[in-house]
Formats: C-alpha cells, sequence, structure tokens
C-alpha cells in the first residue's frame, strides 16, 4: 500500500512517515516546504533505513495532485498540509482560507479523479471552541473562535459531504490536542521558524538558551494553579493513531476521533517536568491573559480507544525528555545538518 502524506516533510507529518515506513507501508511525501525543510528528508532515511519518495507541490494544485496520486498508485492519502498559527490566520485570513479550504477541495477533487478513496485528515482541537463540559467528546458542539479553527471545520465539513456524494471518499478526521515531544532518536522534531507559537517548542528555545525567558500569559484561571490547562500529546503516540485510522478508514463513511491522552497538564506543571527533563531552570515571567486563550481543555479519548483501537502511551516525562533530546542535539533545528 502506498500513502501519500501531503504536509509530510512539516513536524507531524515527518513522524507519520517513520511510523508508516516502519508499519511495512511506501510513503510519498507530498510538500511545498513553505513552513518544513528538505533535510527532513534525509533525517527519515536515517531513521527507517528508507527514504520517502517526495513531490514538491502545492495542495491547491489538483494536476499535480493527479499525476502524484497516479504515477505513484497511491490508495490513500493522508492530509496534513495545511498553516497552523491561529495569530497569523487573523491577519492573514484570505492565505488561511486558500490554503486549508481551498486545497483539501482541490485534494478531494484529485482523489475523485484518481479513484483514490481513503483519507484522513488532519484537524484540530480548536474546533470545538470554549467546552460546554470536559472532558470534549467528539458530538461536544463545534464553535471555534479563530480563522484557523473555522477553516478546519469548514475542510471537516466539505469532506464530510463529499463523503455522501455520488463519487464518495471514505473519510477519517483526526482532531489532534497538543502535540509535543520527538522521535526517541533525537533526528526529527519541532523546528518552527522564527518565535515559536506553541508552549512546548518555547521551553525548548529558552532551555537551550535561544530565547531568555518563557512568558506565562495569565495565572489566574480557575485551574489549580491558576495557569492555562492543555492535552499534550507526544506526537510518535499521534503518529501511531494515523496508521490505526488508515485500517479503519473504508469502514465507516465518516469518523471524527479525537488524538488526546484524556489528560490535562498546566502550563506550570509542563514547565516544572521540562525543567526535570533538562536538568536546568526554565525562567519565567507572568503576562496578562491572551485574548481568546482557554482556561482547560482536554479530550475525551474513549472513541479513539473503542474504534481506533489507539492510545496514547508516553506521558508529559517522555513529551519532555525527547522534546529536549531533539532541541539538544539540533540547537539551530534542521540547519544543523
Ligand atoms: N502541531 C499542532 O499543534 C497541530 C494541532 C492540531 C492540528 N494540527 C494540524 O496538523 C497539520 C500538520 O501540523 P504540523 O504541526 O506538522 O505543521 P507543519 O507546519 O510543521 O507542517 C505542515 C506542512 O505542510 C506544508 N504545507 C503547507 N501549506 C502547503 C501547501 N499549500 N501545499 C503543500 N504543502 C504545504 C508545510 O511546508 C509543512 O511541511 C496541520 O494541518 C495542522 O493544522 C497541528
Amino acid at each position: 500500500m502506498t500513502v501519500m502524506i501531503t504536509g509530510g516533510a512539516g513536524f507531524v507529518g515527518s513522524h507519520i512517515c517513520v511510523e508508516l515506513i516502519h508499519a511495512g507501508r511506501k510513503v510519498v511525501v507530498y510538500d511545498n516546504f513553505c513552513n518544513s525543510h528538505p533535510e527532513v528528508i534525509n533525517r527519515i532515511r536515517r531513521i527507517t533505513g528508507t527514504a520517502p519518495e517526495v513531490v514538491r507541490g502545492d495542495v491547491r494544485d489538483v494536476e499535480a495532485l493527479i499525476s502524484a496520486l497516479s504515477a505513484h498508485g497511491c490508495s490513500a492519502v493522508i492530509h496534513l498540509a495545511g498553516l497552523k498559527s491561529v495569530a497569523d490566520s487573523v491577519s492573514k485570513s484570505t492565505e488561511y482560507y486558500d490554503c486549508n479550504v481551498v486545497g483539501t477541495l482541490r485534494l478531494a477533487q484529485a482523489m475523485q479523479q484518481t479513484g483514490v478513496r481513503n483519507i484522513v485528515f488532519s484537524s484540530s482541537a480548536t474546533v470545538y471552541g470554549e467546552p460546554d463540559m470536559l472532558p470534549l467528546r467528539e458530538d461536544h458542539k463545534l464553535a471555534p473562535f479563530s480563522p484557523y479553527g473555522r477553516t478546519k471545520m469548514q475542510a471537516e465539513e466539505l469532506l464530510s459531504d463529499i463523503a455522501q456524494s455520488q463519487s464518495p471518499l471514505n473519510v477519517v478526521i483526526l482532531r489532534y490536542f497538543n502535540p509535543v515531544g520527538s522521535h526517541e532518536s533525537g533526528l526529527i522534531g519541532e523546528d518552527p521558524n522564527g518565535i515559536p507559537n506553541n508552549l512546548m517548542p518555547y521551553i525548548s528555545r529558552v532551555a537551550i538558551g535561544r530565547l531568555p525567558v518563557l512568558n506565562v500569559y495569565g495565572n489566574d484561571y480557575p485551574t489549580p494553579d491558576g495557569t492555562g490547562i492543555r492535552d499534550y500529546v507526544h506526537v510518535a503516540d499521534l503518529a501511531a493513531g494515523h496508521v490505526a485510522a488508515l485500517d479503519c478508514a473504508d469502514k465507516q463513511r465518516v469518523l471524527k476521533v479525537n488524538l488526546g491522552t484524556g489528560r490535562g497538564t498546566s502550563v506550570l506543571e509542563l514547565v516544572d517536568a521540562y525543567a526535570g527533563a533538562c536538568g536546568k531552570t526554565i525562567p519565567i515571567t507572568f503576562a496578562p491573559r491572551r485574548a481568546g486563550d482557554i482556561a482547560s481543555y482536554y479530550a475525551s479519548a474513549e472513541l479513539a480507544a473503542n474504534v481506533l483501537g489507539w492510545h496514547a502511551k508516553r506521558g508529559i516525562a517522555e513529551m519532555c525528555r525527547d522534546a529536549w533530546n531533539w532541541q539538544r542535539k539540533n540547537p539551530n533545528g534542521y540547519l544543523d545538518q
């Protein structure tokens, strides 16, 4: 079985490549490298002994997708290509809708034209918005409050509609919670451009000395230590969830599943765990809450266990250990070749 992974050179996609190659699948990375480094392909080869095929292309380019899907005989697609910064999605909303929504539509059209039926789509817990109740179950209402979250919700909707059309696709929608960590080898990991938007890579940059201090936004939330609570999931566990999702893809037309651990961790708990992993103090400073931030959310992991037979195996200590291992071996990310 050959699987196309759009966005396969990115943080999550590179870990999925490793997992799929280990599971005996052939992999085609389809990526325009707008937020990733070609060195990642070499690193995947070093981990697995196999280099994935690479097609440099844009997910909005139907003709390029059609020719890549047919030339490589792909039988399924894992669709990760997209833009993911909540803040940028406000200032560059047109780009976000074009890449995330139009890109998903073009991919679906290319799949219909080539007869490739199964798609696993990277969605996000941001589609839920403010939780009415915790843990967040898949049937919770969707009310995202950023353009980014709305692009994910719209991509989910268009795929779900296409699943019922005359030329149907089998769709598995995976709603990621907060992917962190890296492959245990320290050869691939999260390498954001500029100042990281997410907490874990920010802590890593403070730990390695590239940033002076971690700003903790809000210490007056209604949580035990006053800081925000999220459901961090090890990226290697997340990657394994995609292999399970591919195996279930043709069991039902549309499946929407959370990928999270079901456990919440506060900012201060994560900082403590990271300090333990790297043996350094992480300097922090408290700053006011950011508009739009939610106090606490975490997944119900029940459906993933029942339907995909998947659950996260690694805890916060392993997430921090592996994030630090990647950072200390690659202080400048993939530029350290
Ligand atoms: N990392 C997270 O915290 C998180 C959480 C929830 C959902 N997601 C979703 O998972 C997916 C992967 O996230 P990631 O963290 O690996 O991001 P990433 O930016 O590291 O990877 C995305 C990849 O897609 C590529 N890409 C972007 N636009 C493209 C286009 N138009 N055509 C072809 N390739 C394109 C980029 O070059 C990059 O390699 C994204 O869709 C993201 O929205 C991520």
